[in-house]
């Protein structure tokens, strides 16, 4: 019995999706612990790919449970979209997902105040993907949030309009034009759907009864370590605790339940909105990249921005998080790369450092590269890490040396079976 926590230690679409997918036949559980809908977690099964948002990526396998916990924030209407998806072709979703009574629910007037909130910033937007995300966690820690439990309730129309109410008050605030009546008719036909389900659960209890009954789970984080509420590259971050203790939180987990932290960086950086971005490429070597890598996101279809590697970012995360094994996806992008970078150290203002500055919004950064040679073959050969070219066996190393945690997985393609595992530490 024991809890693995995979997540991103990098700015979100690392790859965790593929490598969860992957991984879940090894687990009994599969649990989301934060974020909603702002999430889109890539699988590539037999050609045909599947985006999920909300539903965590153990679905598409037979055996493990799948759970959405407590720390997630729920929109019904992309929530009951998936499921439906899922559905049509053939995945077994009854019986097999089961959602937090005390997940909080995003209204269609969370998304009005995410817009309005957006556009009033003007040039320092955040680039969020417009899923009312921010505006729901405010309602939750403001304790006015509407939890999926109280979708039962008799009263739970009132409740709903109570908070309407509120946040129309709240949107007079902006000049921003909106009408919600479509949404809202949708939302409720969401909620009944999902109300004849029957699948909310006291999570906490459900997660720790299988603990006790000897089972695993893995607790699947949403976005990443650089965009973490408390730790992340603030204000541009999103508004949950991404890091590994979001799972305890977010699931309802004891600390010393914990195991593996396996966090996954992709073998270059990306970025989706706003925010600094110190090894940021914004040439034609990152333009390349993005088109490679079909750096597009999930969810909103947005250009992801590009940049090297960069390792005092990877260090803090790898720190914060207590990793103990790192998954590097995407590595088969740099294929034909003749040289790679890696950014080791940060010149801020004339002071070399390896630490993220506090105000890293403001800071001029200067990133330090050490460079490397590139392997330029196509991996597709290879089946365990050891086999690997030497140039990439070298890069993965000096990683490895300097990270100060092994690299157990290399991922190197989108399909589910591109995955190469260091035949020392392959998972149990
Ligand atoms: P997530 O949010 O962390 O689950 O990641 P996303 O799904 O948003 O973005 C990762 C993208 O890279 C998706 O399009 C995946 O299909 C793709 N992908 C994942 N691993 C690899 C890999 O090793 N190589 C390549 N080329 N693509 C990958
Ligand atoms: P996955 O789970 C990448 C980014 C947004 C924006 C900021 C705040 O697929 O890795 P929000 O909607 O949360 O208010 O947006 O966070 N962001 C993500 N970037 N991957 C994600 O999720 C993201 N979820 C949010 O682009 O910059
Ligand atoms: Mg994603």
């Amino acid at each position: 019995m024991k809890v693995d926590i995979l997540l991103g230690l990098q700015w979100g679409d690392e790859g965790k999706g593929k490598i969860v997918d992957y991984l879940a036949p090894k687990y009994d559980v599969i649990a989301r612990f934060q974020g909603g809908p702002n999430a889109g977690h890539t699988l590539v099964i037999g050609g045909e790919k599947t985006i999920l948002h909300t539903v965590p990526s153990g679905i598409m396998h037979d055996k493990p449970m799948n759970v959405i916990g407590n720390g997630v924030v729920i929109d019904p209407v992309t929530l009951v979209k998936e499921i439906t998806t899922l559905e049509s072709k053939g995945v077994v979703i009854q019986g097999r997902l089961f959602i937090s009574k005390k997940a909080h629910l995003i209204l269609p007037t969370h998304k009005v105040l995410d817009a309005a909130s957006e556009s009033a910033k003007g040039q320092s937007k955040i680039g969020s993907t417009l899923r009312g995300i921010s505006p729901t966690y405010m309602d939750k820690t403001g304790r006015n949030g509407l939890r999926m439990g109280d979708i039962l309730a008799a009263d739970f129309k009132a409740q709903y309009q109570h908070i309407k109410e509120k946040h129309l008050r709240l949107v007079k605030q902006y000049d921003f034009e909106f009408d919600v009546t479509a949404d809202e008719l949708k939302w409720f036909e969401t909620i009944d759907f999902l109300k004849s389900r029957d699948n909310l659960i006291d999570s906490e209890y459900y997660l720790n009864e299988a603990l006790s009954k000897g089972k695993n789970i893995l607790a699947e984080g949403a976005q990443g370590t650089m965009l973490d509420i408390d730790f992340g590259t603030y204000p541009y971050v999103t508004s949950s605790n991404t890091i590994s203790s979001g799972a305890c939180n977010g699931l309802g987990i004891a600390p010393n339940k914990v195991k593996e932290v396996i966090g996954i960086a992709k073998a270059y950086c990306t970025r989706v909105g706003g925010g600094p971005f110190p090894t940021e490429l914004d040439d034609e070597v990152g333009e390349r990249i993005r088109q490679i890598g079909n750096e597009f996101g999930a969810t909103t279809g947005r250009k992801r921005r590009t940049g090297w590697m960069d390792l005092p970012a990877l260090k803090y995360a790898i720190m914060l998080n207590g990793v103990t094994q790192i998954a590097m996806t995407k590595a088969d992008v740099l294929n034909d790369f003749d040289q790679i970078e890696a950014c080791t150290h940060y010149n801020v203002d004339g002071r070399i450092t390896e630490d993220i500055p506090y105000d890293i919004d403001k800071a001029a950064i200067k990133p330090i590269y050490k460079s490397f040679k590139g392997w330029k073959q196509d991996l597709g050969a290879y089946s365990n890490v050891e086999e690997l070219p030497e140039a990439l066996r070298a890069y993965l190393h000096f990683l490895e040396a300097d990270l100060r945690t092994p690299i157990s997985m290399l991922s190197t393609g989108p399909e589910r079976e591109k995955l190469l595992f260091k035949s020392s530490l392959e998972m149990a």
